[in-house]
Order: C-alpha cells, then structure tokens, then sequence
C-alpha cells in the first residue's frame, strides 16, 4: 500500500562513538517516482558508517540527526510511479544512508535482484565490500602470472579482492592475524602476519607483482620496497598522493556487477564469511564489535520489519 507507514530506526543526534546510536520510530513516506520502499532484512556495517558517525569524515558529515547503514537486503513492498520492479521483489544493494532501518526509501537503480538461493544476511552485507573489491580489483589487469599481494585479506573488502584475484589465475599472499591464517589457507590465500616483518615474510614467500591495500600506509610502503610498481598499488584506506600510487575504491552502483557477485557467491565461487549478526536493538554493540578493527568479514544487523 502507498502510504506512509510508521517504523523503527537507527538514529543519532551527536557525532561520536557507536553509543551516540538507538533505536527511533518515525515515519516512512509513500515512495516517490523513481522510488522504492524495501522492507529490510539484513544491513551490514561498514567503516564508513562509523567514521561518518564519529567526525572522521567531516566533508561528508550528515545533518543531524541522522540515519546510519550503506547496505541492505529486503523486500520491495511499495513503489513509486515508473518503477519497473514488481512489488514482492527479493532485492539487495547500496543506499546513501539510513540502511539500517525496518523500511527505507530508495531509489529502484540502487537495487539488484537478490537470487532466492542467496541467504538475506550474506545480500545485505555484500554490496558495499562486493562493489568496492570487483571495482578495486578491476583497476588492475590481474592474470595468471601476478603475485598479488592483499592486506586485511579476512576484512570485508579484502577477502573479497584475494578471492577475485584467485579466480584470475593469480598466487594471492594476505596480510592477517594469526587467527585468520587458517581460514585464508582454506579459500587458497597464503597468509602472513602484518606488522614488523611483514617485507621479508613477504620477499621469502614470493616476488609480489600487484598489491591492494585495504588497511592503510604500512602495506602501501611494504609494497613499495618490495619492489612493486607504483602503478600496480591500489589502495582504498590512504592517501595515494605521497606515494604516487593509485586509489580506486568502489565507483558508482552497479547493479550487474552485484548481480554477478551474488552469482559467484550462490555457486560457492566467492565465499563472503560472516562475522557476527545482531538484532537492529543490539546495534550500538554490533558497531562496538566491528570498531575492534579485528572482524572476519562482516558484521551484520538481522533486521525483520514487523
Ligand atoms: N574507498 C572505498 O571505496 C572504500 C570502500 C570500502 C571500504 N573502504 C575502506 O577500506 C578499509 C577496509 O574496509 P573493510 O570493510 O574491509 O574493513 P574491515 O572488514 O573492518 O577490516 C577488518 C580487517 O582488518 C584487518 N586488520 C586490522 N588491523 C590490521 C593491520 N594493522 N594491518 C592489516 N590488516 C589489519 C583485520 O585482520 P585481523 O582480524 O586478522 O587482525 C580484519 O580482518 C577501511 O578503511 C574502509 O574505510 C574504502
């Protein structure tokens, strides 16, 4: 039905640490033209949601108060006027913010058909870190004969970048805890620890061809003096300019490119580890979890509109 509807909400009104957040109800309106109204199931959290919410972006700091949440999985339950997608429509994708939430209004361009085979957790958690990596990755002509070397390789974008990189034939060395070295030996990443000794670890597994960084200088400077060319270094977590190297993170939405995540993941081409899920109440905690900076792959809000 087109009307507005009354739901719950993530919210905050000051910038700080995650427990500046908590749950509002407010009102959702009629999706306008163009727009769809989803009824959410799963968001996943992402570093730039608390890096907005605690002042660390201060140019894209929202008016306040504001919503919270880049990714979501739901169900289309209202549509505007030119919308082609059926209400009913299993969808996933990115919005601008306010992700987490029972309903959100978006635009149908930012969202793709979820398979039915695609749990509702793993869609609403694949579309920021999935697009970031294919796009990052797609910066790079990665063949059989690279070496590539990923850092955060258990983190949300980089276990998606290695696994693109595997899938093209490369020998992928991911940066990692020790506690996330089994888990990549089993996706057919070599891991190594970050930190010191992290160059000659490197130097004694492999000569590294490619390099994407998804944590910060330490890789882009453990590249460099590995001998990696400039031009063959991306990075999506610092500045490129001191190192000449290249910074290209996730572009605008693409809905096939997410459809054909999906796809990998549904034929277990492209695994996405699941960190930990929470309820929308309990999303103060899931940031804190998340703010740890020691995730495997995503944290999520099980989110049920009812
Ligand atoms: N430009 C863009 O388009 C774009 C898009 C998405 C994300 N990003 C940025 O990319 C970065 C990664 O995002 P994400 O979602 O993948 O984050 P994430 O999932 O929160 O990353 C967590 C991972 O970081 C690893 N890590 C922690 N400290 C490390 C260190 N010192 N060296 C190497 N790895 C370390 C952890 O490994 P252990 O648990 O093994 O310690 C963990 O697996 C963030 O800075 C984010 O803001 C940029």
């Amino acid at each position: 039905m087109n009307e507005p509807i009354v739901a719950r909400s993530v919210r905050y009104e000051s910038f700080g640490d995650a427990s500046v957040l908590h749950v509002i109800e407010r009102e959702v309106p009629a999706p306008g033209p163009g727009k769809v109204r989803v009824a959410v199931r799963a968001a996943g959290l992402n570093p730039a949601d608390y890096k907005t919410r605690n002042g660390s972006y201060p140019e894209w700091a929202p008016t306040l108060p504001a919503g919270i949440g880049r990714e979501i999985s739901g169900v289309v339950e209202a549509v505007g006027d030119g919308v082609e997608l059926p209400v009913g429509t299993e969808v996933f994708g990115n919005i601008a913010t306010n992700g987490m939430a029972e309903y959100v209004i978006t635009s149908e361009s930012n969202m793709a058909r979820k398979p039915a085979e695609l749990d509702w957790i793993t869609a609403g958690s694949l579309s920021l870190v999935g697009q970031t990596a294919y796009d990052a990755f797609a910066s790079q002509d990665v063949t059989a004969a690279d070496t590539v070397l990923v850092s955060a390789a258990a983190g949300g974008v980089g276990v998606v970048v290695a696994q693109l990189a595997l899938r093209a034939g490369a020998t992928v060395i991911g940066t990692a805890s020790l506690a996330n070295h089994e888990f990549l030996r089993g996706l057919g990443i070599i891991p190594v620890a970050y930190g010191d000794g992290l160059v000659d670890a490197v130097r004694a597994l492999d000569t590294v061809t490619v390099a994407f960084d998804n944590n910060g200088p330490a890789t882009v400077e453990a590249a460099l003096e590995l001998g990696v060319s400039p031009d063959r270094i991306n990075t999506i977590a610092t500045d490129p300019e001191p190192y000449g190297i290249r910074r290209v993170g996730r572009g605008p939405i693409n809905t096939a490119t997410l459809e054909e995540l999906a796809r990998l993941v549904v034929a277990g081409e492209l695994v996405l580890p699941i960190d930990s899920v929470y309820p929308l109440d309990e999303v103060v905690a899931a940031f804190e979890h998340l703010e740890t900076g020691h995730v495997r792959g995503k944290v999520v809000l099980n989110i049920t509109a009812g």
